[in-house]
C-alpha cells in the first residue's frame, strides 16, 4: 500500500522538549528521514529493538529507511510477550546498546507493540543516563496510547509496570499499514483503549471512534482508500487527545483528581488489573480487560447517580463495537474484589476509581464513596452481561 496521507501531531512539552508524532499509511518508509530530523545530523548510530515476529514483517523496511539517512544500524530482537518485559530482558537490551557502541546523541528505535516500546524506552532511558528513543508502534494499542507520553517500565515479581522511568521519545512514527497483519484480538484490545480515551476525556473523540467502529462492523467501507484515510485521521485524533493530556500533566501528578489529569487515562483500569491478576494474566489481553473495566466503572458511576442511563448505554455499545471479549461470567466475584483491594496502585491503602460524570468527562473518586454492595452489583452486571 502506498502512502496516502501523513498527519503530524505535536506533543507540546515546553522548554524545547516537545516532539512530533507522524501518522500515515506507509509512514515507515520515512522512518530514516523522521529520525534524522528528530536526533540531528551528528547522530551516527541507531539500535533497533524489536521482536522476531514484528521484525520479520517490518524490520527490513525500517532498517533500509534508516540506512538511507546514513545511520549505522544494529538490531536486537527480544522474546515476544508480556512475561519478557522484565529487568533481566532490560539488562540484555543494555548489553546490546553497549556492544552497538550507542553514544549520547545516538538513538534507539523501538519497533513493535507496547511491550517492545516499554522495554526499549526503559533501556534507552538508562543507557549512559539517557539516549534518544524513537517509538515505532505496530499495534493499535501502542499507536493510540503506549507510544505517546514517555512512560516506560518493566514488570517485577510484585506486579506489572512497577519499575520504570519517564523518558519521552524524540519522535513517534505510526504506520497504519502495520495494522493489516495484527490479529483480531489485538485489534479489539486496541479499540477498547481507543474507546477509553474518548470516554474519559473527549466526547467528540468518543463519537468519532464509535462511528468508525460502526462502519467497520457494517463493512460499509468498501472504498479501501477512504477507510485508510479515516483510520489515519482517527489515530491522529487519538494521539492528539493523549498529547493534550500528557502536555498538561506530564508525570501524572498523584495529587490531581481533575478531569484533565493524566490519572483519568486509568479509566477502566482498576477492574482491568484485577481481572488480569485474578486470571494470572492468561485469559485477557490488557485492552480486553479494560473493556470489562470500563463497563464496571460505568455501572458504578450509574449506580452512584453520577451518570445517566443513556450515557451508560452509549458506553456499553462502544465496548460491544470494539469486538468480542473473552468470557468473564464464570469468574469468582470475591476473587476479583480481593484483587481490587490488593491492587499495587492503590494510594494510602485505598482504591481510587476513575468514574464518569458523562461520556467525555471523568473524575477520580475515593474508594470509600463506593459501597461494597454497590461494587459487587456493578461487577455482577458488567461481567455477566
Ligand atoms: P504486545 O506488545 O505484546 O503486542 C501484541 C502482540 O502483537 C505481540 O505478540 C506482538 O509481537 C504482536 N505484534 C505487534 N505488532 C504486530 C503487527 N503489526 N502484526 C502482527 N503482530 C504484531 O502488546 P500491546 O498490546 O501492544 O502492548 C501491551 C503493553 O503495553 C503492556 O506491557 C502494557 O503495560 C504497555 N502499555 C504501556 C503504556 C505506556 O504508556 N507506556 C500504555 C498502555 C500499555
Ligand atoms: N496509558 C496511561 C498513560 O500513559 O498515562
Amino acid at each position: 500500500m502506498g502512502e496516502t496521507l501523513l498527519r503530524r501531531v505535536r506533543v507540546a512539552l515546553g522548554a524545547g522538549r516537545g516532539y512530533d508524532i507522524r501518522v500515515g499509511a506507509g509512514a515507515l518508509s520515512r522512518l530514516g528521514e523522521t529520525t534524522r530530523r528528530a536526533v540531528g545530523s551528528e547522530a551516527r548510530r541507531v539500535a533497533v529493538i524489536s521482536n522476531s515476529r514484528v521484525f520479520k514483517l517490518y524490520g527490513a523496511r525500517a532498517v533500509a529507511s534508516l540506512r538511507s539517512r546514513d545511520f549505522v544500524v544494529t538490531r536486537w530482537l527480544m522474546p515476544d510477550g508480556e512475561r519478557h518485559k522484565t529487568l533481566r530482558t532490560a539488562e540484555r537490551a543494555l548489553a546490546f546498546l553497549s556492544e552497538s557502541e550507542i553514544e549520547r546523541g545516538d538513538a534507539v528505535v523501538a519497533l513493535g507493540g507496547g511491550v517492545v516500546g516499554d522495554l526499549a524506552g526503559f533501556a534507552a532511558a538508562l543507557h549512559l543516563r539517557g539516549v534518544h528513543v524513537v517509538q515505532v508502534p505496530t499495534t493499535l494499542l501502542a499507536q493510540v496510547d503506549a507510544s505517546v507520553g514517555g512512560k516506560t517500565a518493566v514488570n517485577t515479581a510484585s506486579g506489572k509496570n512497577l519499575v520504570g522511568v519517564f523518558h519521552q521519545p524524540r519522535a513517534v512514527v505510526i504506520d497504519t499499514d502495520t495494522l493489516a497483519t495484527l490479529p483480531t484480538r489485538e485489534l479489539t484490545a486496541g479499540w477498547c483503549e481507543a474507546v477509553k480515551q474518548g470516554a474519559c476525556g473527549d466526547r467528540r473523540l468518543f463519537a468519532r471512534t464509535k462511528a468508525f467502529l460502526e462502519e467497520e462492523v457494517r463493512a460499509q467501507a468498501d472504498d479501501e482508500g477512504r477507510r485508510q484515510r479515516r483510520l489515519v485521521e482517527l489515530i491522529a485524533a487519538q494521539c492528539a487527545f493523549k498529547a493534550r493530556i500528557v502536555a498538561g500533566d506530564e508525570r501524572e501528578d498523584v495529587g490531581r483528581t481533575d478531569a484533565r489529569s493524566r490519572r483519568v487515562l486509568n479509566f477502566g483500569h482498576t477492574v482491568a488489573h484485577a481481572l488480569e491478576a485474578a486470571t494470572v494474566y492468561r485469559r485477557f489481553r490488557h485492552g480486553e480487560a479494560v473493556g470489562y473495566g470500563m463497563l464496571a466503572a460505568g455501572e458504578i458511576s450509574f449506580r452512584l447517580g453520577m451518570l445517566a442511563r443513556t450515557e451508560l448505554e452509549s458506553l456499553r455499545e462502544a465496548v460491544r463495537l470494539a469486538g468480542r471479549l473473552p468470557r468473564a461470567d464464570d469468574l469468582d466475584l470475591k476473587l476479583v474484589g480481593r484483587a481490587i483491594r490488593t491492587d499495587k496502585k492503590r494510594r494510602g491503602g485505598r482504591t481510587h476509581w476513575v468514574l464518569l460524570e458523562r461520556v467525555g468527562r471523568a473524575r477520580v473518586v475515593d474508594g470509600r464513596e463506593v459501597p461494597a454492595s454497590l461494587l459487587r452489583a456493578s461487577l455482577d452486571s458488567a461481567l455477566r452481561r
